[in-house]
């Protein structure tokens, strides 16, 4: 049994695409499990550059094959926009690509619930609408994706959530022209084109699995973006960790061998929300130009910070993560020195943990160590005896304080600039 979760540590962007497609290779089927197209994964192959945003990044190789599941929340204009581009770039998809009946479908209502809830209550979203979608699925209005292939289902389901939010939307004073019957119809004709690939993936993964094939769960978004275990409300509306994985692709968690988490050598968040680490100095701007944190989806910058134990060790408790990946070590490779935020201060006493509130996080007052740079370029290294001493040990002090082995090291944006730490639980999957 080889099935694994794969998912982001920390609040997203952590370089989950390159990671699974440096995985997928020894996987026949990889699966996204929730989210939508709020979430980018970039992958770097030779010169192309790729975004996945609702295909999982699979589909980048050949042969394999790519499941978007019941978890997710699909803009039909956004995943054929995808579609037409993957095969614009010679992806071959046919055969390979399956949608699960029971996702859910985001209309252009649910961007237009976003307008009106983030003038409110702004959360710093993608705008793209996931959050209303989710809403609707969670409220029992929402319309699953084999409905939109029924027409007269959809057609009622459509209108009474049309006329709904337009007019929740007017009340609250945003106005906006919608038009529903040329919106429902170029609903039927995206019907139309993704029926072809809408099957029951859940039967298909447990069958598969029966089989002996090996399952690869892809995670978007991040732990700290999740619905539950998140900065709430600072968070997105899905569960982005391992628990997530199980319900959003229908698989038992009996069936999951192994969890990875990816986080990057230190640590990102784009929109609002507390952030203990933020570096809002010198420095977190150096993170940014270096690593070049800015949003794949929206372009927003990415706010930077120091690495941050106490919040790996929540992430690690809830997702069962026994590998860690990190990512982006070349980013640091100029600083004269790295701190880690080992605790935090809560009003004067030294804390461990995460608190349940934003208003206590926001209080809190990270303790850093301060550990020695290497100022070498790893840029593009591949093994593990190639890095200087001092990324080994800031390496070696993660492990040792997160409490997770990290069997992985990221060097660089493309698929083989990778390390793979010998003797770890990440070469054995790998294998
Ligand atoms: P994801 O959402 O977790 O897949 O991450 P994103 O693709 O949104 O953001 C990660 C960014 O970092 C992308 O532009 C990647 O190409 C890039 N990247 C990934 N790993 C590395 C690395 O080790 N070093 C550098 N310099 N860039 C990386
Ligand atoms: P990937 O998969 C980073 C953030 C948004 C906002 C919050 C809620 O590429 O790592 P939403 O539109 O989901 O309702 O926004 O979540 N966010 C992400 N941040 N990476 C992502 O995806 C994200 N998807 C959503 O910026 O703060
Ligand atoms: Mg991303």
């Amino acid at each position: 049994m080889n099935n694994t979760i794969i998912l982001g540590a920390q609040w997203g962007d952590e370089g989950k695409g390159k990671l699974v497609d440096v995985l997928a290779k020894r996987f026949d089927i990889v699966v996204r499990y929730q989210g939508g197209h709020n979430a980018g994964h970039t992958v770097f192959i030779g010169e192309k550059k790729f975004i996945l945003k609702l295909v999982p990044t699979g589909i980048l190789r050949p042969g394999k094959l790519a499941v978007i599941g019941n978890g997710l929340v699909i803009d039909p204009a956004a995943l054929l926009s995808e579609i037409d581009m993957l095969i614009g770039e010679g992806v071959d998809i046919s055969g390979r690509l399956f949608i699960s009946g029971r996702a859910h479908v985001l209309l252009p209502v649910h961007r237009l619930m976003e307008k009106v809830s983030e003038a409110r209550r702004p959360i710093g979203t993608t705008s793209r609408g996931i959050g209303p979608c989710y809403e609707d699925k969670t409220g029992r209005r929402g319309s699953r994706v084999a409905e939109l292939l029924g027409r007269e289902l959809f057609r009622a389901k459509f209108d009474a959530l049309m006329e709904e939010k337009v007019a929740i939307a007017e009340a609250l004073g945003l106005s906006e022209k919608m038009d529903a019957a040329g919106t429902r119809q170029q609903y039927e004709e995206f019907a139309d084109r993704i029926r072809p690939m809408v099957c029951d993936t859940i039967m298909l993964l447990n069958r598969a699995m029966r089989e002996g094939k090996a399952v690869l769960l892809e995670g978007a978004q991040g732990t700290m973006l999740d619905i539950d275990h998140g900065t709430y409300p600072f968070v997105t509306s899905s569960s982005a960790s391992a628990g997530g994985a199980c319900t959003g692709a229908g698989v038992p968690p009996t069936c999951i061998s192994h969890v990875v988490g990816v986080a990057k050598a230190y640590i990102t968040r784009v929109g609002g929300g507390p952030f203990p680490t933020e570096a809002l100095d010198g420095a977190g701007e150096q993170i940014r130009q270096r690593g070049k944190e800015f949003g794949s989806v929206t372009g927003r910058p990415r706010r930077c910070g120091w690495f941050d134990i106490p919040l790996t060790r929540y992430s690690a408790a809830i997702n069962g993560i026994d590998t860690l990946v990190i990512t982006k070590l070349d980013v640091l490779d100029e600083f004269d020195n790295v701190p880690v935020c080992v605790a935090y201060r809560y009003r004067g006493q030294e804390v461990q943990e995460i608190p349940p509130t934003v208003q206590a996080i926001e209080e809190l007052e990270p303790i850093y160590e301060c550990l020695p740079g290497w100022k070498v370029p790893t840029f593009g290294m591949t093994s593990y005896e190639q890095l200087p001493s001092r990324a080994k040990e800031y390496l070696a002090f993660l492990e040792d304080r997160a409490g997770v082995e990290i069997g992985c090291i990221s060097t660089g944006p493309e698929r083989t600039q990778t390390i793979v730490k010998p003797g770890s639980r990440f070469e054995e999957l790998l294998g």
